[in-house]
């Protein structure tokens, strides 16, 4: 009895670490196309490293972040996905990352997440108009509010 006691702590332990933790999420539904690092495979599909902390830094780029298909669509819950675009954010971009940086809220992404991107590609262009380099390996100008 005892045993099967510490097996359901240790089960449901594993299942609130697997689902809480953003970490794992990031590895389980975003790292196919951006690799466990952020890396990904620029130009089809853009690095998540260092370049989204100055687009976090502008309400319009919080909201693209959530609107990305790729994010957007995601089976994870919104504030599932907060965390993971926030860990995203911390793990890979601290040094643009604003020391103001508000986190983004599991209801300003289920707003966002709704607007799904058509053409996330052109409307980034549009925002960021140096995005030509965000798919290589130059920093973007900041967002001009
Ligand atoms: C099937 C491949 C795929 C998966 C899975 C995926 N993405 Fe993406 N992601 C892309 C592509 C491709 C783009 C470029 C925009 C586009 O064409 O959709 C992109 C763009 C982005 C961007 C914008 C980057 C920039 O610099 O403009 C963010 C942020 C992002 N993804 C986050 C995520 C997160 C978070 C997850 C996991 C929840 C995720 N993506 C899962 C393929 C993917």
């Amino acid at each position: 009895m005892l045993c099967f006691r510490v097996l359901a702590l240790l089960i449901s332990l594993h299942a609130a670490y697997a689902v809480a933790d953003p970490r794992i999420n990031y590895l389980l539904h975003c790292s196919g196309c951006h690799l466990p690092n952020g890396e990904s495979a620029p130009p089809e599909v853009p690095s998540l490293r260092d370049q989204l902390g100055a687009i976090a830094s502008s309400s319009a780029g919080r909201d693209y972040l959530a609107r990305v298909p790729g994010a957007a669509q995601t089976p994870l819950s919104d504030s599932e996905l907060a965390e993971v675009l926030n860990w995203v954010l911390r793990e890979f971009n601290a040094q643009s990352l604003p020391e103001s940086f508000v986190p983004l809220t599991a209801s300003e992404v289920a707003q966002s997440r709704q607007n799904v991107l058509v053409d996330p590609e052109g409307y980034r262009e549009q925002l960021w108009p140096a995005s030509d380099d965000v798919y290589g390996d130059r920093f973007i100008q900041p967002y001009r509010e």
